[in-house]
């Protein structure tokens, strides 16, 4: 990646992608994912996400950062026809097992997510779709909105359903504001085993680099390149643990129990490429 900082971005990269790739076998066959009831036909996909992409049956959708493949097949369950991105080879090889396993239709790739246009030779996609614990591990988001917006085809779809950013600000138990709102350039570094799936896993690669983007700053970026804003939600309810005291329901979604303030744990957005 040309980063002008003599490199320290693409190191702070290859500390995720290591990570990243030792982190697949642990989240195929965790409970968190749950593989085998999805093995079983369950849709992965939230179904505020489903609402609010629409009918996808017959639309070619691309799906970036697909890790090893859930959310991807879901939409290819629905009736897309599908392509995954990820630059894990583990999550990418992970994902064209579990298709092959299903005998679901489906494509994946192995890029960096800023590539991704080189990298699926030019295509165009009826619908662009991202999120779900995906911007936190990039550092330039106007980079990464030029590349999904030269994958959407005029007339269509993008989405991201994201983590809210002010989850990192109070990232401790008690709700306090520990961290900037808005980035740095070197990002945030992380020491920690695990992942959202077992905090606990044993694992060796544990240094990655984080960074924090604004919602404005997402947004921004995407209007910048040519994207028109359609829906932007914020939603008091998120995907993972992400404060001891919040409360699973059985849908696996985690919501702030009632002696806690409401607060915008998660946010959508969906947009369109002008014709
Ligand atoms: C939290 S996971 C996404 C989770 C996914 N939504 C799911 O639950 O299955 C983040 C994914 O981003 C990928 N990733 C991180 N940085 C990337 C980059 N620069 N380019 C492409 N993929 C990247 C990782 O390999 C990982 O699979």
């Amino acid at each position: 990646m040309e980063t002008g900082d003599g490199g320290k971005l693409d190191e702070a990269v290859a500390y995720n992608k290591a990570a990243w790739d030792e982190r697949v076998a642990l989240h195929v066959d965790s409970a968190y994912y749950d593989n085998e009831s999805f093995k079983a036909g369950r849709n992965a996909l939230r179904s505020f996400e489903r609402d609010e992409v629409g009918d996808v049956t017959g639309k070619t959708l691309c799906h970036l950062q697909c890790h090893f493949g859930q959310d991807t097949l879901s939409w290819a369950r629905l009736g897309a026809s599908v392509v995954g991105l990820d630059f894990s080879e583990a999550a990418v090889d992970a994902a064209r097992d579990l298709a092959a396993e299903l005998d679901l239709e489906a494509e994946f790739v192995c890029s960096n997510v800023y590539d991704a246009v080189g990298a699926l030779g030019s295509r165009q996609f009826d619908i662009v779709y991202t999120g779900i614990g995906a911007l936190c591990w990039l550092p330039d988001i106007p980079r990464w909105a030029q590349a999904c917006a030269e994958l959407v085809a005029p007339g269509a779809t993008f989405y991201l359903a994201e983590m809210h950013p002010i989850t990192e600000v109070m990232a401790d138990e008690d709700l306090v504001a520990v961290n900037d709102y808005f980035p740095s350039r070197e990002g945030t570094r992380m020491e920690g085993p695990g992942s959202y799936a077992d905090w606990a896993a044993p694992t060796e690669n544990n240094t990655t680099y984080e960074w924090t983007h604004p919602v404005s700053e997402v947004i921004g970026a995407l209007l910048d390149a040519g994207l028109q804003l359609e829906l932007f939600h914020e939603h008091d309810f998120t995907l993972f643990e992400r404060w001891r005291f919040l409360v699973v329901g059985e849908d696996f979604i985690w919501r702030m129990p009632a002696d806690r303030p409401r607060l915008p744990l998660l946010y959508s957005i969906r947009m369109t490429k002008p014709v």
